[in-house]
């Protein structure tokens, strides 16, 4: 991913860095499947080193070096666990890289009622969302040079609360805060933050995963979801264009707008309606 400068053709932006002789590498979470492994997919040809990919599934993580010309490193770890960071930053001590890119795409959500969801799926939300995101984050900064990008991902779930859908909601918009406020802290060093928040994206692991609760009726349907290709091509864009906020489709960026004008409880009484169609 390129740097911001000023002067640079999009050819150039495109590209990655090689002024430095550290391997250039773009680190993804949640790489095994949707969005994770699709950023892996478009930034195959932007000429990074190696792709590191985090997620639990070694299997799906070895297996997405078939089809990609940037050489793969499967990270498998489970990034509830603590100890799982201690693992990264011993890699990344032992390689010394130069982290051009980063991104958390590692997450999940669960709907229901606070009865539906189990007190370990509460927890581990809490942990995948914000805890290892943010953790991730602190231990690539220091290897991390002018240029390079960090992405979020968050969701539009982050723009208001969500009844049935709380503790996802919130650590959404634990993210976004952390991120805006990171992006500045970074500025100044030439490292580029992007919070990512898209609506439904239908094509990936992530509803399914959602309504594994006892009871997930509360919401009934995902109109207009959208698709993970299109959401991955505009928050990369977005990201080298070096937007705070990326929201990558229509719905995501009138959820935005109206979330700046309306009061939360209007909000949550128009999600009232909207997840009972
Ligand atoms: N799809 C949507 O509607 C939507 C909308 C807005 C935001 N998002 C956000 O987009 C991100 C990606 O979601 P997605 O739609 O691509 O869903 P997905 O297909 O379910 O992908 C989730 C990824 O997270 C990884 N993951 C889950 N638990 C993990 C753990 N304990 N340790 C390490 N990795 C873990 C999964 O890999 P393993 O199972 O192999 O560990 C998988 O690669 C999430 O942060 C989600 O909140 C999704």
């Amino acid at each position: 991913m390129p740097g911001l400068r000023a002067g640079r053709t999009r050819r150039e932006r495109n590209k990655v860095d090689k002024r430095t002789d550290a391997k250039n590498i773009a680190v993804i979470t949640g790489a095994s499947s949707g969005l994770g492994r699709e950023f892996c997919r478009q930034i195959d040809a932007l000429g990074y080193d190696e792709i590191w990919a985090v997620a639990r599934r070694r299997d799906r993580l070895e297996a997405l070096q078939q089809g990609l010309k940037t050489a793969v490193r499967a990270v498998p770890l489970d990034l509830t666990d603590k100890a799982a960071i201690g693992s990264y930053a011993a890699l990344l001590e032992a390689e010394k890289p130069n982290v051009a890119l980063l991104i958390n795409a590692a997450g999940f959500g669960k709907i229901g009622s606070y009865r539906d969801i189990t007190q370990q799926d509460c927890d581990n939300m809490i942990e995948l969302n914000c805890r290892a995101a943010v953790d991730m984050t602190q231990v690539s900064i220091p290897y991390m040079r002018a240029g390079g990008h960090i992405i979020e991902i968050c969701s539009t779930a982050a723009f208001q609360p969500f009844q049935y859908l709380n503790i996802y909601a919130a650590t959404k918009a634990f993210l976004l805060r952390y991120s805006r406020a990171l992006r500045v802290e970074l500025l100044k060093e030439g490292i580029i933050v992007t919070a990512v928040c898209p609506y439904w994206v239908g094509d990936t692991e992530f509803i399914g995963t959602a309504k594994k609760t006892t009871d997930s009726a509360y919401i009934h349907g995902y109109p207009l979801a959208g698709k993970m290709r299109n959401v991955v091509g505009l928050a990369l864009h977005d990201s080298r264009m070096g937007r705070a906020v990326s929201t990558p489709s229509a719905v995501s960026s009138a959820h935005r707008f109206f979330s700046k004008i309306f009061p939360d409880n209007v909000l949550m009484a128009i999600w009232e309606g909207i997840r009972r169609l």
